[in-house]
């Protein structure tokens, strides 16, 4: 496996949680929780990546994750490079590795990538100068750590205790990108319960073995002190999947207030976003009180400010 951290113990690169001691990805939440005690709209941290250049390059749809890794570079003082996909080269049959050995040559030396295939991160890391790092900004259905990292972070915020803490994931488990780092992080973490909830067919087949696979939602939300439900990635099924209809989702899988009032009195309820409200989400439950969803937009900032300081540390010790 390719090695995130280099010998000096900075972050080089960020593909997966995996292989990440807790002890650092804490060190990352806990930076970007200073972040925003100081203030998201402070020029202080301007120096931090002044004089170098990140490039976005975004090979899926995104809002969240696109335009908060290119607040934080601007916020950190980088030049910020986003490459339209639409007219890039790689329309036209550039490889990829092409593509990055190209903006290499005009000195970006930070890749934010997300892309639909699996492992191409990875390969990416394998290719760069020893200059340059790489971010994963969510992978096919493999992997998305800022996410884990932003989503760890607002459970902290509200959950003192992990290793007494129920969290339940309901939705499209088995094509979420989401579920699988977030997964990584709960392990990590040694939080006592995960419960994943959904329809057999979006439930993972195999791997996991500290979740417990629930296909009934009352049964898998009664209790829980975290709620994350999670869009059914319908860019990912295939078409033999039989799936319920919108209607028949809302009503088996939806989360709504009154299946909130299930779980404990100070559940908080998660979704990563985009919602696709009144299939997975209602109204109700989306904008009701014990929704966190637009505290992790924020939290979403200060980790991506926060990894990204990291990254500037090794870049500032390869020197
Ligand atoms: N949570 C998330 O990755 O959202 P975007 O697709 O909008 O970036």
């Amino acid at each position: 496996m390719l090695k995130q951290v280099n010998e000096k113990g900075n972050l080089r690169h960020l593909i997966s949680l995996d292989d990440l001691d807790r002890n650092l990805l804490q060190n990352i939440i806990d930076r970007a929780t200073k972040f925003l005690e100081l203030g998201l709209g402070s020029k202080d941290f301007q120096k931090i990546l002044s004089g170098h250049t990140v490039a976005n390059l975004f090979f899926e749809p995104s809002t969240r994750t696109r335009a908060s890794f290119e607040l934080a570079a601007k916020k950190l003082g980088a030049d910020v490079l986003n490459l339209d996909v639409n007219t890039s080269s790689r329309i036209k049959g550039e490889s990829i590795i092409d593509t990055i050995y190209t903006l290499e040559s005009m000195f970006v030396n930070i890749l934010i990538v997300r892309d639909a295939h699996t492992g191409i991160t990875e390969e990416i890391a394998r290719h760069v100068s020893p200059s340059v790092c790489v971010l994963n900004a969510g992978e096919s259905d493999t992997s998305h750590p800022t996410q884990g990292l932003l989503d760890m972070m607002t459970i902290q915020n509200h959950k003192k205790n992990l290793d007494k803490i129920c969290v339940a994931i309901v939705g499209d488990i088995k094509h979420s990108r989401v579920a699988k780092s977030v997964y990584e992080i709960l392990t990590k973490f040694n939080v006592a319960e995960i419960r994943f909830i959904g329809p057999k067919e979006l439930m993972p087949d195999t791997g996991f073995p500290s979740a417990k696979k629930i296909l009934d939602l009352k049964e898998g939300i009664k209790d829980a002190d975290v709620v994350m439900a999670l869009r059914i990635q319908k860019e990912r099924l295939k078409e033999s999947i039989n799936i319920p209809s919108e209607n028949e989702y809302l009503s088996k899988f939806g989360i709504t207030s009154n299946i909130l009032n299930l779980a404990k009195p100070d559940v908080i309820l998660m979704h990563p976003g985009p919602m696709n409200r009144n299939i997975e989400i209602e109204d109700s439950a989306a904008d009701g009180e014990k929704s966190v969803i637009r505290e992790q937009v924020t939290n979403g900032v200060a980790i991506r400010i926060s990894v990204l300081s990291y990254i500037s540390e090794h870049i500032s010790s390869y020197k």
